[in-house]
């Protein structure tokens, strides 16, 4: 993931169109009329849209391959697909498992959103009015200027169920949801929303009345209808229905046995991104019209997005039923709501429930020390990562240098409309794939459903171009594009991003191996690799050819910025690791020592896929992974025996600081400028700076265990004017001259001093293998890692305790959680480390 995108994208995130909008200008205790049930109005243009669908022509795709429509220009390379079968059509993908999860909240940027593995799906969503800075304002997609106390899926399965709960200020919301199919169900089945509104709050009279929007869209512009529920002419509780292609007829009802008033209104956009300022304006006008916050209770001609608005006093209780292929026969689908609604309902939530704490304590068997609280955290953390699951379908835009007469004024090229089913970092801050976690956040979730598992990675890996590379960013479609700034939304075909995928392939190559899996699993897995080989293999080729260095078995992050003069230390994003630093000077003559353990690994895991599968090639991934593990070699490279440590290598000098200086411009003002200062010629050598980067070898497993080298590791490790904190590992040492400094004027440490969950993991399951194999530290490692065992955890389990979150970083001096909030991406491993869960190859 790319770190300015990250830093940039939490100030734009807080601020996006839907925060930006304007609140709805009342008061927060208007004398909303609290009438009987269902106190409704029906309009003449519903009774129209009553009459039948329209099918609604909308977007033509508009193909950027070809810039000039009279001129047909050749598809360039870098936007053409590896030619080699698709991993999504190998036949495990489609049929049953395929439908299986067709509807899901695959929304993870809004705070509860269900849609289908489909390009122009039908979605539905929720919002609700709270109250920001003593005005209204409307909670739709996930942004902390809300200020929501607490949130996030306490239960997630993946598939069929999950429960959420909200504390936004005196309301607390829970959302559970529920997929069921039926024999009569049409393709995906049915499913039911349940929305729970009540408050904390015990003494006081539970008197305020709470405003819910539960909506229905459909992305490809095809009309919805309302049901004959808005009206309070009959006891038909549809709310909306309508019909698709994919699905059939389609119904929607509500269910509730509690008083409330009800409205509704409906839109005809495309611009489903924005639905929360569609809302709002429509509130505001009535508002003003009205005094009451209160839909408008009418419609745009053939809408395809329908709001229904609950009000109600807490607390109080609605059922809401998605029924498939509903028009069969009336009474069955009556019997089939009733199903999905009332007490019924809630045993299926019940039953879901105790499978999901059946399923955690058989995955993660978490041992009898940790306490009630770490239970609940665990289980809350690996939910918020299964529920952060999402479905994108978009293009991404590739970066193409200025003189390609491919491109217009832009600059970019799109890449070929792709879908994308990935789990995501952050839900406020991150909603969408990012490559290089994802490999962190599958350690996870092969163990719980490793066929979900594949079906994610084989998705990243269709994305893969003819060249071999995988854009490491992927922003698909107006909602993901919403989210963030367009400073970084190209992505560079000449940048990489680590190929954390490979830790998992290993992980289940090595499961095959200790017959771990079910035979149809093994056979599964087995196909998967089969497929993904050649993608694999050109992936790996793309790394060894794009990011070599000058020596054999030597590798450099490519796309540094050689002459900036406005950051301390060059970025290299590509590595993950942002502003980690590295040789003051970017040069062809530099060495990364990370990369080289990433380029062991692909490779080591090439070769024992390459054996599983019996293909004639092992020779050569072996070759190479011998040459990137040959211990002598890595030592000439990257070690240095002064402090024991390994370092990258470039040009490189210590003597660099950012100072003010005065700009004189011809005929404008002068301006001060924060620039580098170089007070020293760079000279070749290797880079002294102590972290994560240079435990790289350690956590690869490269440093045999008999080693003193391995004991400098262990010092490295557990001396606190390095590394150790009582939080976790520092990203850098407190002694490199670059500890908690700021990159720019702009740019705030990242990966200079802050504790990160994934690098943490790393390095304690490299102790974990260090503390089991034979030789002379062996003691010394286990007492190490027992220790930042515990201590990861212990602080993980306060911050949740104290804020209710799960974060981006933790603090290295007080242990506080920083940076974003709900990171329940690769944070979420500190289920694993409870479990004491490590990859054992
Ligand atoms: C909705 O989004 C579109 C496209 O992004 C934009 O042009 C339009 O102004 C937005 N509408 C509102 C009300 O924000
Ligand atoms: C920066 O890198 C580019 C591409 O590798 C190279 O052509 C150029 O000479 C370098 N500039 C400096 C100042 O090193
Ligand atoms: C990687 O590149 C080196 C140097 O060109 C080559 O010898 C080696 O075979 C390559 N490894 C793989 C797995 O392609
Ligand atoms: C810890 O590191 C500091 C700084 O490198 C060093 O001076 C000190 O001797 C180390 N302490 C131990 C116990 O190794
Ligand atoms: C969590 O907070 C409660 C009270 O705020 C406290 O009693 C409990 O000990 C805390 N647990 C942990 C693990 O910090």
């Amino acid at each position: 993931m790319t770190r300015p995108s990250r830093r940039n994208t939490r100030g734009k995130t807080e601020s996006s169109s839907d925060g930006d909008q304007p609140p709805i200008n009342q008061n927060p205790n208007p004398k909303t009329r609290m009438p009987a049930r269902r106190n409704r109005k029906f309009s003449r243009i519903l009774s129209l849209s009553l009459c039948g669908l329209l099918l609604v022509a909308i977007g033509l795709f508009f193909n950027k391959y070809y810039i000039n429509p009279m001129k047909k220009t050749v598809k360039p390379r870098v936007v053409t697909p590896l030619p080699a079968p698709k991993l999504m059509d190998l036949p495990m993908f489609q049929g049953e498992h395929k439908e299986s999860l067709y509807w899901g909240t695959y929304r993870p940027h809004v705070y509860f959103g269900i849609r289908a593995r489909t390009p122009q799906s039908l979605v539905a969503g929720l919002m609700w009015i709270g109250v920001t800075d003593g005005r209204y304002s409307m909670r739709h997609v996930c942004q902390d200027s809300d200020g929501l106390k607490k949130y996030g899926w306490t239960h997630h399965n993946a598939r069929d169920y999950g429960r959420q709960v909200f504390v936004d200020q005196r309301l607390t919301l829970t959302t559970s949801f529920l997929k069921s199919k039926e024999i009569e169900s049409g393709y995906g089945g049915d499913w039911a929303v349940r929305l729970e509104a009540d408050t904390e709050e015990v003494n006081k009279e539970k008197t305020e009345i709470v405003h819910l929007f539960f909506y229905m869209a459909d992305e490809g512009g095809t009309a919805l209808g309302l049901g004959r529920g808005i009206s309070d002419i009959t006891d038909d509780h549809t709310l909306a229905f309508g019909s698709r292609d994919d699905l059939g007829s389609w119904q929607l009802h509500l269910e509730s046995k509690d008083v409330f008033e009800f409205h509704y209104a409906g839109f005809k956009t495309q611009h489903i991104h924005n639905l929360s300022d569609l809302v709002q304006t429509n509130l505001g006008i009535q508002a003003r019209n009205l005094g009451r916050l209160q839909l408008s209770d009418t419609a745009d001609y053939a809408p395809n997005i329908l709001v229904f608005q609950i009000s109600a006093k807490l607390p109080f209780k609605a059922d809401i039923a998605f029924i498939s292929k509903s028009s069969d026969s009336t009474s069955r689908t009556v019997e089939r709501v009733k199903v999905l609604t009332g007490d019924s309902l809630t045993s299926l939530l019940e039953q879901k429930q105790k499978q999901f704490d059946d399923k955690y304590q058989r995955c993660f068997n978490m041992p009898d020390e940790l306490n009630a609280e770490a239970i609940t955290v665990g289980k809350a953390t690996l939910g918020n990562l299964l529920g952060g699951i999402g479905y994108f379908y978009g293009q991404s835009k590739i970066s193409l240098p200025s003189s390609s007469n491919l491109v217009s004024g832009d600059n970019y090229i799109s890449y070929w409309p792709a879908e994308l089913y990935t789990a995501v970092p952050s839900r406020p801050f991150f909603p969408r794939g990012f490559l290089w976690d994802e490999g962190f956040h599958q350690l996870l979730i092969w163990r719980w459903d490793v066929k979900i598992s594949l079906d994610i990675i084989g998705h990243w890996l269709d994305l893969m171009n003819a060249d071999g590379w995988i854009p490491r960013e992927q922003i698909l479609g107006a909602e993901a594009l919403s989210k963030v700034p367009s400073e970084f939304v190209l992505q560079y075909p000449t940048n990489g991003n680590p190929p954390t995928l490979f830790l998992v392939l290993r992980d289940l190559v090595s499961g095959i191996k200790k017959n771990k899996f079910t035979a149809s699993e093994t056979n599964e897995i087995t196909i998967f690799l089969r497929r993904a080989f050649v993608r694999l293999d050109a992936w790996l080729k793309w790394f060894n050819t794009t990011q070599s260095g000058k020596d054999v078995g030597t590798y450099f992050w490519h796309g540094r910025d050689n002459v900036t003069t406005r950051e301390l230390n060059p970025k290299s994003l590509s590595s993950g690791l942002d502003d980690y630093p590295r040789a003051s000077h970017p040069s062809e003559d530099e060495r990364h020592v990370d990369l080289r353990c990433w380029m062991h690994l692909a490779a080591d895991c090439m070769s024992s896929i390459s054996e599983l599968l019996e293909d004639r090639h092992v020779g050569k991934y072996g070759l190479t992974a011998k040459l990137l593990s040959d211990f002598e070699l890595l030592n000439h490279m990257h070690f240095d025996y002064e402090s024991g440590a390994y370092f990258d290598y470039g040009y490189h000098t210590e003597k660099v600081r950012l100072s003010w200086r005065v700009v004189e411009a011809a005929g404008s003002y002068p301006t001060r400028e924060f620039v580098r200062e170089v007070l020293q010629k760079p000279t070749l050598r290797l880079v002294p700076h102590i972290g994560y980067v240079s435990l790289f070898p350690f956590m690869d497993r490269l440093i045999p265990p008999e080693s003193w080298i391995l004991e400098k590791q262990l010092d490295l490790i557990s001396n606190t004017s390095t590394l150790w904190t009582k939080y976790g590992l520092r990203s850098l040492a407190r002694t490199s001259s670059i500890y908690m400094q700021r990159n720019t004027e702009h740019d705030p440490p990242y990966w200079r001093g802050p504790v990160w969950m994934n690098m943490n993991y790393m390095i304690l399951s490299a102790l974990h293998y260090y503390s089991e194999v034979d030789g002379p530290y062996r003691d010394r490692a286990k007492i190490i890692y027992n220790d930042l065992r515990n201590n990861l955890i212990r602080n993980v389990v306060r911050n949740y305790n104290e804020t209710g979150f799960i974060w981006e970083q933790y603090d290295q001096k007080k242990g506080r959680g920083k940076g974003a909030r709900v990171f329940t991406g690769w944070t979420s491993l500190i289920v694993l480390i409870m479990s004491e869960v490590y990859s054992d190859s």
